[in-house]
């Protein structure tokens, strides 16, 4: 037993007593201290300067074209380092979107075909049919939603081969362990009584192993929306307060697993309207650059992800009424007063805000209302032209007619803000689709759409 047990241990011995790594496995990049040769068959390739991989083959891979820019794109990157507390340089990574397509999901776009149909206004249809080609992300809210991810990456893969243009796919990691601690409508799948912890590290190793076979498109995620906002402000709620300690050791999970298979992150900070207020700034900061330096401060954190799957404008004409004094009455200046604030504790962080339903301001009746707002328009469309050097891009990360919460009382996740007088109602489980509320996300949108 013993012997037999020893003799397939040395079987399995040799690649790690030579200090290879494995097929798939990361063999290089800033900071790397492991192995940097692999195993035969496979061949250590440079991805970009923070990532290497043992790929299959020993030829040259074909992927060798895309290594070439981002290495090119990595030398203005190395050529002015930024300075971290200690005085040793920290490198940046650039703009994760600079020179590539992003992927459009088959998911959405199917939903909104679907809703096109139903749409008898021919004018409403037309400019219905044009938001398919407006890129949304994939919400992996739950691991059902995994073999997706699989196939997203094996036809942008193929998509980027054919096409000759990089393809770069746009995610969010969403499984926390007791999930929207302080409220409802998107509790997930995952209890911390039940396993949570274990059940989230297993979420996100299916997620990288997919990813890791994929080493030609890039992959961008805003990682766990809402949760450490919620710990910068609710932990006066019991739930919020028991997740805490699982939540840290959940994202931290996350983002060292993820830096490891090459994918660019942005975690989520809520919005203006709630770590925006002065008090709550430097809190949060604390929260936020503590994350980042206990996952290892991998560059490939790029930063951080506002006003996801929310309402505020980028750049409000005026303050709406609600903001109630909040000098960051938009998200720029919430950017512009967080970011400098990271930067003091050593973080150049960089953003991404989600516009996708923000096309229409004054709305709202309280400026913590989130559910199904009447009146919403499509907002501004993804882009880098961004204004703000801290702003990456402008993104859509809610998939807009997707519903944000059901307005059934007696569904188990029933939330009261989603019977609000400002909510559209009645609204169908968070998630799914919410056909009238996205007609009315097309007629307002904000850039009009033309069709
Ligand atoms: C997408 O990938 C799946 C799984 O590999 C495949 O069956 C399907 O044909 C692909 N579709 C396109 C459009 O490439
Ligand atoms: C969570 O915190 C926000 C911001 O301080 C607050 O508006 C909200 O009421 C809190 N939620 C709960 C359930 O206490
Ligand atoms: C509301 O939710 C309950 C419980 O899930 C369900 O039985 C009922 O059919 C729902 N009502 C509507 C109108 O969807």
């Amino acid at each position: 037993m013993k012997s037999a047990f020893l003799a397939a241990l040395v079987t399995v011995l040799p690649a790690y007593v030579a200090g290879q790594a494995q097929e798939y496995d990361q063999c290089g990049g800033t900071g790397w201290a492991g192995p940097t040769s692999c195993v035969s068959g496979t061949t250590c390739t440079v991805l970009n300067p923070y990532y290497s991989q043992c790929l299959p083959g020993t030829a040259v891979p074909s992927s060798v074209s895309s290594v070439s820019s981002i290495s090119s794109h990595s030398s203005s990157v190395s050529s002015a380092p930024s300075t971290g507390p200690t005085g040793t340089p920290t490198p940046t990574a650039g703009n994760p979107w600079t020179g590539y397509e992003i992927f459009l999901s088959p998911y959405y776009a199917s939903e909104v075909q679907a809703a096109v149909e139903q749409i008898s206004d021919s004018t409403l249809a037309a400019q219905a049919a044009t938001i398919a080609n407006i890129p949304t992300f994939t919400w992996l809210d739950s691991t059902s939603k995994i073999p997706d991810l699989g196939t997203y990456l094996a036809n942008a893969s193929a998509l980027g081969k054919s096409t000759g243009t990089k393809q770069l796919l746009q995610i969010v990691i969403y499984d926390l362990p007791d999930r929207d601690c302080a409220a409802k409508a998107s509790n997930g799948e995952f209890t911390i009584a039940d396993n949570g912890q274990a059940n989230y590290e297993n979420y996100i190793d299916q997620i990288v192993a997919l990813i890791k076979q994929y080493p030609d498109v890039r992959v961008v995620a805003v990682i766990e929306p809402d949760s450490l906002a919620n710990l910068v402000t609710n932990l006066s709620v019991q739930e919020c307060a028991e997740a805490q300690t699982t939540y840290l050791a959940c994202v931290n999970y996350a983002l060292t697993n993820l830096a490891g298979a090459g994918v660019y992150m942005y975690i989520d900070a809520g919005h203006a309207g709630w770590l925006g207020w002065p008090a709550n700034l430097s809190p949060a900061a604390q929260l936020f650059t503590q994350v980042w330096t206990n996952a290892g401060k991998s560059p490939l954190i790029k930063g951080l992800a506002t006003d996801v799957a929310n309402y505020n404008a980028l750049n409000a004409a005026s303050p709406d009424p609600i903001t109630q004094g909040n000098p960051n009455y938009d998200e720029m200046l919430y950017i512009n007063a967080l970011a400098p604030v990271l930067q003091q504790q050593g973080w150049d962080a960089t953003f991404i805000v989600d516009q996708a339903r923000s096309g229409v301001q004054n709305i709202r009746n309280q400026w913590g209302d989130w559910c199904n707002i009447k009146g919403a328009g499509f907002g501004t469309r993804p882009t880098t032209n961004t204004g703000s050097s801290f702003i990456d891009s402008i993104v859509w990360v809610k998939p807009g007619g997707e519903c944000d919460g059901t307005s059934n009382s007696s569904s188990p996740r029933y939330d009261s803000t989603c019977s609000l007088s400002d909510a559209l109602q009645p609204a169908p489980e968070a998630g799914t689709w919410f056909q009238a509320y996205f007609e009315t996300l097309v007629s307002a949108a904000n850039p009009p759409i033309s069709a």
